[in-house]
């Protein structure tokens, strides 16, 4: 059962203080030596920023560049790091269900990012491993999957193939599955990277894993599983007590997660989360290149976006998010009850906050006055309405009514 503490305002300010005073100040130490400096004084200034933790962060500057569950220590900023490592530990450990000190992870510019990492990841352990060559690599992920997939196998030079998925149900077909990794087999594909979705972007569809990975350990190839929870990362798993896409399946070897969709933090503040070991395959061959204290995409990158998530987990706790999850969850569960009512059809995932409706259901006056967001913008099939926190009862009523 997950479970973390709720801490009241002041506990979450006194820990954030006192986190940066372990820091090295730019005001007060001597650092000379990297190009590492506090904000511009003129444009983001102290005096209105008193008692606010995330700004006070920002102004503080910390460098939370690398990966702190692999490397930590001797560190300038190790207060702080202290607090994105609780982030990680959090989301791998209680949120995703993994073995205590069992996952690598950091906080990435978001999704996008998270996503690249796990096919680079992945990528260089068949090269490396297997002497494989990217030719001999391919991406494989339903056809809902975010966009954020093609540009990683377009940057590391790797084929993605996209599955197509039931109209209906938006899962996988799997007889499309079989044929795809046959022929893949037949063009010399041997080793494959499976982007699993916790919550597809159009439609908070969630790839059935089971069937999928039942699919390929007949297939008899190589394989690794990255699960794409950029949107559904703080939903479905407080949802779902059942969720088979954490690492609690042992299939699942790397989780991308987006807190600033859901947990509503700013943005910069993804994370990617892999199982321990699979860092090392992000080193450089190249000894003169080597650089054990940075592996991730990102380089240089604010501790400030680790604090805000670390914030919002603390504000709710686990049991507070639940609550405030399940709570858009039911209402999106009875904006779908309304629409049955009206014979309108929808998908909707029972246990997330999307429900995409028809085109041929909706007018364009509603779509463009509730700025729906469709699934293709030059034939639109499906328009989405996301239940976030804004979306409240009153506003889904008045949708309703126009309807
Ligand atoms: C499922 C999914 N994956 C990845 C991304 C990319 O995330 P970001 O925009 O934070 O890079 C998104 C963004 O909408 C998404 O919905």
């Amino acid at each position: 059962m997950m479970y973390w503490e709720k801490l009241s305002k002041e506990a979450i300010t006194s820990k954030v203080n006192q986190a940066l005073s372990k820091n090295i100040r730019f005001d007060k130490n001597k650092i000379m030596g990297t190009s590492i400096s506090f904000l511009d004084p003129i444009v983001f200034d102290k005096k209105y920023m008193r008692n606010a933790p995330f700004l006070t962060s920002m102004i503080h500057n910390p460098d939370h560049r690398g990966c702190h569950t692999i490397n930590v220590n001797g560190s300038l900023f190790e207060g702080t790091k202290e607090l994105e490592l609780e982030v990680v530990r959090i989301c791998a450990e209680e949120l995703l269900g993994g073995q205590a000190g069992m996952q690598d992870g950091y906080i990435a510019s978001g999704g996008t990012e998270a996503n690249i990492t796990a096919i680079w990841i992945f990528r260089n352990l068949f090269k490396r491993r297997y002497g494989a060559k990217n030719s001999e690599i391919v991406v494989f992920c339903s056809r809902d999957t975010h966009y954020s997939i093609y540009k990683g196998g377009n940057l590391l030079g790797i084929d993605v193939v996209s599955l197509q998925v039931d109209n209906n149900t938006r899962q996988i077909k799997p007889h499309v599955l079989e044929d795809k990794i046959a022929s893949a087999k037949e063009n010399g594909k041997k080793y494959f990277i499976f982007v699993a979705n916790m919550g597809t972007t159009m439609f908070g569809s969630v790839d059935d894993i089971d069937m999928i990975t039942s699919i390929f350990d007949k297939a008899d190839v190589f394989y690794k599983v990255h699960v794409d929870a950029a949107f559904g990362g703080f939903i479905y798993p407080f949802t779902n007590l059942d969720n088979e896409l954490s690492f609690a399946n042992k299939k699942v070897a790397s989780v991308s997660l987006d807190a600033h969709k859901m947990l509503q933090t700013p943005y910069g503040t993804g994370m990617f989360i892999v199982r321990k070991g699979y860092f090392e395959y992000l080193k450089p061959q190249e000894r003169r290149y080597f650089t054990e204290t940075d592996l991730t995409l990102s380089g240089s990158r604010s501790g400030a976006s680790a604090i805000a998530i670390w914030m919002v987990l603390m504000a709710y706790g686990s049991n507070g998010l639940r609550e405030k999850v399940l709570k858009m969850v039911n209402r999106t569960k009875w904006l779908c009850e309304e629409l049955s009512k009206r014979g309108i059809d929808y998908y909707n995932n029972p246990y997330m906050n999307i429900v995409s409706i028809r085109n041929e259901d909706i007018t364009k006056e509603l779509v463009e006055f509730y700025n729906l967001v469709p699934d293709n913008h030059e034939s639109p099939n499906w328009w989405k309405v996301v239940t976030m926190a804004h979306v409240d009862k009153m506003l889904i009523g008045d949708f309703l009514e126009s309807e």
